[in-house]
């Protein structure tokens, strides 16, 4: 059997550049926003030198084998890559890669857009105003937090796309503390940005935003324990992983007062989307859409696809997970 690419979803990009990128045969087990089955995808891999997966694709030791010992790498379109057993694959000598760097800025937009939604209402100011209800400005109608007059960011994870969005909140004029690996490098000290341990940045800042990956360690940080060190009146943001957050102790903290919002853009068992979230006006929710700008989509599916294109040519791989 001759080896194909596996694309597990068609991507955005010409069939054409596919075709002179890869020198395999291109297989496409769906066409549009639906997953392949998980049957179709255990089939669709047998045989494959190359797998182009997306986040919803579970890439563990059963696909693995169901793909065979020709399988050289699998490449994540996304920055995330938790859906893949790396170590398994690593068992195997297949590469995976993910898409790095292509994303941040796209990422960072979302995470400043819910940061303003949630602190400024808009989304509950936009259910009033279709609700019909009758209305005229009022003083102390739909206020909230001025972010600009000094507020506090605290950013989780400042890697690549948590910079983006500290760029973001100093021009806004927020002050910015954060934890993570480049807190203290010479990006995060010209802008300002205060390094800090995970628990500071739950207890001092106004609004939290999340910017870690997802691993055993991270997997749920936002218990009720976390929120219970956080300021009353606080907002927390999610544009990372879903299962960073227990999204019941987050329903608790809005339905008491600690949080005054929540904007979530990942959703802990997504595709379902909590229903005491749904009920809550303070809780903005959104379909994962971080990185759901058309050229942002485009860079991912082409490097991606570059990757593929190296491992297949015995080069190494632009952006290894490890
Ligand atoms: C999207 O969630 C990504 O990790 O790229």
């Amino acid at each position: 059997m001759t080896s194909h690419v596996l694309l597990t979803r068609a991507l955005p990009l010409a069939s054409e550049t596919l075709a002179s990128a890869l020198p395999h045969a291109v297989r496409t087990l769906t066409g549009g926003d639906q997953p392949p089955t998980r049957r179709a995808l255990l089939e669709g891999a047998s045989g494959a030198a190359a797998i182009i997966a997306l986040l919803t694709e579970t890439i563990d030791d059963e696909l693995l084998d169901a793909a065979g010992p020709q399988l050289r790498i699998v490449a994540n379109v996304a920055a995330g890559y938790d859906n893949i057993d790396v170590a398994a694959a690593r068992a195997r000598g297949v590469v995976v890669t993910n898409t790095p760097g292509v994303l941040d800025e796209a990422t960072a937009d979302l995470a400043m857009a819910l940061i303003l939604a949630t602190t400024r209402r808009l989304v509950e100011g936009d259910r009033f105003i279709r609700s019909g209800s009758e209305w005229i400005w009022g003083p102390t109608s739909f206020v909230g937090l001025d972010i600009s007059a000094g507020a506090t960011l605290g950013i989780v994870g400042l890697g690549r796309i948590g910079m983006a969005v500290a760029r973001r909140a100093r021009a806004f004029g927020m002050r910015v503390v954060a934890s993570g690996s480049r807190a203290r490098g010479p990006e995060a000290v010209a802008l300002g940005v205060e390094p800090a341990t995970v628990d500071e940045v739950f207890a001092l800042a106004d609004v939290v935003t999340l910017h870690c990956p997802l691993t055993p360690e991270t997997r749920r940080m936002v218990d009720a324990r976390r929120l219970s060190t956080m300021r009353t009146g606080s907002y927390l943001v999610n544009t990372a992983r879903g299962p960073l957050v227990d999204e019941d102790a987050v329903a608790d903290a809005l339905d008491g007062g600690k949080l005054a919002g929540a904007a979530f853009d990942v959703h802990e068992h997504e595709p379902r989307v909590n229903p005491r979230l749904v009920a809550s006006e303070r809780a903005i929710l959104l379909p994962h859409i971080g990185s759901a700008g058309r050229a942002t989509r485009q860079a991912m599916a082409q490097l991606a696809v570059d990757n593929v294109a190296a491992v297949l040519r015995g080069d190494a791989p632009l952006t290894p997970v490890s």
